[in-house]
């Protein structure tokens, strides 16, 4: 039997995860830098949450949660997305009562029911961060502002920030039924998909890539000639407070997002170098989603980042990923004497943090050093029959290629 990963799921190793740790460090920095917690919450949680939480009639919950019954009878969910689990844990811990403001970020695997391609999995990793318990705009800002940091200390330059305003709920549903009212006008001239929409999710009609729905939605009615004085505030202090600090970003008046927690504003960071799948990330101000969930009124915002699409912008961007950096020692035995010995002192050097390589196949010196190589050290230290006999060892500097013979006991101050 051929075994292979499930169609969708992909191993990540080699030069790709050295661009993952710097991801990830990437993340702690910036995070740490604007005050955000880390948080975890459980691979899978009750289909309900997402039910209510991320909406029944969106895409993620209508046709691609991994959705399963476990041996209790429970119905349970891998989880699509973060927000509406950290919306759960932080009404089910009572947070807020503690701490108001709550600034969070979290990294993980997600997991959707897609159709695979370049840059889109089954399973995928967020990177994101929510800003819980400000109504303000300077909320909204910061959170775009995080992620951007990510996304331009990441390296990537290619990227374009978009923003709308969907407005108060109130505005939302206005403007909602003024589309379907539209949309029913010109019902023919749409695709059998975004036929479909006008009664589950009409606003989804306005990001749809097909060029028959392109035309139609050409000359639909604009959300932002719905927005009340209240939202068109909103959404001018946040490209205000976007404008003071010289970060660029286009209005999209099309841009609504896919999930249904969403109100005033929302964005996303597109790019042109990954074919069709050209959201990087995305988010919003979400104030409507801890009542759906059961929490009371609490305002909040956040992003998410794909990680997996950063990476390949990365290698699209700079045409490789790094290299392995030059790094540690390769400690080469040379004879079966050695062989114990050289054990010891690579444990010494090991507790003090040197990346120390050893050879388990007991190989010839000459296949030794050729592996040191291949292991981009900064040294190799020999031992053989004469330096056991004297309590010394052949360091050799590969790159300059010189060598010198020192005491053991000085191995340490030497290679650091
Ligand atoms: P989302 O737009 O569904 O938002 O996902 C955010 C990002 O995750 C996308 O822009 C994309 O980069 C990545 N992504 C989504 N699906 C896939 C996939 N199948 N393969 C690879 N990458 C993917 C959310 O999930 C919201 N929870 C964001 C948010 C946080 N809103 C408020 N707070």
């Amino acid at each position: 039997m051929n075994l292979r990963a499930v169609r969708g799921t992909r191993d990540i190793f080699g030069p790709e995860m050295l661009a993952w740790h710097r991801a990830e460090s990437v993340f702690r920095e910036v995070t740490n830098s604007f005050a955000y917690e880390e948080f975890r919450t459980p691979l899978f949680e009750s289909t309900d949450l997402f039910k209510r939480g991320v909406g029944e009639e969106t895409d993620i919950v209508g046709k691609e949660m991994y959705t399963f019954e476990d041996r209790g009878g429970d119905s349970l969910t891998l989880r699509p997305e973060m927000t509406a689990p950290i919306v759960r844990a932080m009404i089910e811990h009572n947070i807020l009562r503690h701490h108001p403001l709550t600034r969070l970020w979290y990294a993980g695997p997600q997991f959707r029911y897609e159709r695979p391609q370049k840059g889109r999995y089954r399973q995928f990793h967020q990177f994101g961060a929510e800003c819980i318990g400000s109504e303000h705009p300077e909320s909204d800002a910061e959170i775009i502002l995080l992620a951007n940091e990510v996304l331009r200390r990441f390296g990537l330059t290619n990227i374009r920030l978009e923003l709308n305003s969907l407005g108060s709920s109130e505005v939302r549903a206005s403007y909602r039924s003024a589309l379907v009212e539209y949309l029913r006008l010109h019902i023919n001239k749409l695709t059998p998909d975004s036929q479909r929409r006008i009664d589950s999710n009409p606003l989804r009609v306005l990001d749809s890539k097909e060029p028959q729905d392109i035309a139609v939605v050409a000359g639909a009615p604009l959300l932002h000639s719905f927005l009340d004085d209240a939202s068109a505030t909103h959404f001018a202090a946040v490209r205000a407070l976007l404008d003071v600090v010289g970060v660029p970003y286009v209005v999209n008046p099309l841009l609504v997002r896919g999930l249904d927690y969403y109100n005033h504003t929302v964005f996303e960071f597109t790019t042109t170098s990954l074919g069709t799948q050209n959201a990087v990330g995305g988010g919003g101000r979400y104030d409507p989603l801890f009542a759906m969930l059961g929490g009371g009124n609490v305002p909040a915002v956040g992003f998410s980042l794909g990680i997996d699409r950063m990476i390949l912008l990365l290698e699209a961007e700079q045409g490789c990923w790094s290299e392995k950096p030059i790094d540690g020692v390769y400690i080469c035995a040379i004879g079966e004497a050695a062989r114990l010995p050289v054990n010891a002192i690579a444990l010494r050097l090991r507790r003090n943090s040197i990346h120390v390589v050893t050879d388990l196949l007991r190989r010839s010196m000459k296949a030794q050093l050729k592996e040191a190589n291949r292991e981009r050290v900064v040294w190799t230290i020999m031992i053989g029959d004469d330096e056991l006999a004297n309590g010394t060892a052949v360091v050799k500097n590969m790159e300059s290629g010189e060598q010198l013979t020192v005491p053991q006991y000085q191995l340490e101050s030497i290679i650091a």
